[in-house]
């Protein structure tokens, strides 16, 4: 993805949506037609969407926001086409569906980032619009897709990895819980991650995968914290279920996390914010799942014959102590 094209922006959602609709390429006459999906016709728009399905809080909250979103009243027909498993395959064949049934447009949630080329092509071929929702493909030809809906995954990682060094500015020792191998966001938290460390004195003792999961989190640090003689003063965990998990550890161990041990995470899920509150976790990067909106915009404008930037980024915050996260609590949407 060439930088230029990524809108990094610290707006409110709303403001993203009019900066990135508003940078339409071009517009035609058409823009002009009913604004609730259906093009003034009366017929609902149908939108296949190749989901992950269940994988935790962040995953839910997302997915549920997209079928909240994308509703009748709204002028759509929303077909929603969780993985079986997690399995590539199963999502390979929902999409190849949702071509050969001629959809209005496709929403693609890729369990996988490599092995797309061919489905987009097929969508290309069928002139189906197809837009990402989180993940990103490996290689990223954004010829074959409208745009991408995703936080920054590598600037949110950089935002982590700056609380790091500046949290540990005499060094320490760290560990990376990273999400399953071959997932796009586990390469650009990485690259975010290692960017915002900078020449931080931190040594990276071990990044292992714990697959998103609480209980893989805790068996791994586990591992790690006996493997390493305790001797493990900072866990990035790339998402809070591994973190809460690594939480969990930290304690059986005789850790006191936030004296012995800080923990920092990606999401920004109900239970990583009442972690931060309750100082179980240090440090937790919201990475909002909560793009609905934005991407019916970006649906309209696509199928209104616009163009929109193949990045659009979602604004997400960081939340660096118990009182930032007390703060908003009580309004937590996800
Ligand atoms: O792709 C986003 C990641 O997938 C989230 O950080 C994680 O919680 C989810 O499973």
């Amino acid at each position: 993805m060439s930088v230029n094209t990524r809108i990094r922006t610290v707006l409110g959602l709303a403001a993203v949506s009019a900066l990135a609709l508003g940078l339409a390429a071009c517009s035609t006459p058409e823009s002009n037609e009913g604004s609730n999906g259906d093009g003034g016709s009366g017929e609902l728009t149908t939108v296949g969407f190749v989901a992950v399905g269940p994988e935790g809080a962040w995953r839910e909250a997302n997915e549920q926001n997209i079928q909240d979103t994308f509703t009748e009243d709204a002028g759509y027909e929303l077909k929603y086409a969780p993985a079986t498993n997690l399995d590539q395959k199963s999502q390979i064949d929902a999409f190849t569906s949702f071509v050969d049934e001629g959809v209005d447009v496709i929403l693609l949630s890729a369990t996988e980032a490599s092995g797309w080329e061919d489905s987009l092509k097929r969508a290309q071929e069928a002139e189906i619009p197809v837009i990402l929702l989180d993940r990103g493909i490996e290689p990223d030809d954004d010829s074959l897709y409208v745009t991408r809906i995703a936080p920054d995954n590598v600037e949110v990682a950089k935002q982590v990895g700056t609380w790091a060094a500046e949290t540990f500015p005499d060094g320490g020792n760290y560990v990376v819980l990273e999400g399953p191998a071959g997932v796009g966001v586990v390469n650009e938290r990485n690259e975010g991650f290692d960017e915002g460390l900078g020449d931080a004195a931190l040594t990276k003792l071990d990044a292992q995968t714990a697959n998103w999961s609480a209980e893989e989190g805790k068996s791994v640090f586990e591992t790690m914290l006996k493997a390493n003689n305790n001797d493990i003063q900072l866990v990035f965990a790339q998402n809070d279920e591994m973190g809460l998990g690594a939480a969990q550890a930290a304690e059986e161990a005789g850790l006191v996390v936030g004296t012995d041990v800080k923990i920092a995470t990606i999401d920004g899920t109900k239970n990583a914010m009442q972690a931060l509150a309750d100082g179980q976790l240090s440090y937790v990067h919201e990475y909002n799942p909560l793009f609905g909106e934005t991407a019916l915009e970006v649906v309209e404008r696509t199928l209104a014959g616009e163009e929109v930037d193949s990045y659009i980024v979602v604004p997400s915050e960081e939340f660096d102590s118990a009182e930032a996260a007390k703060a908003v609590l009580a309004d937590r949407k996800y």
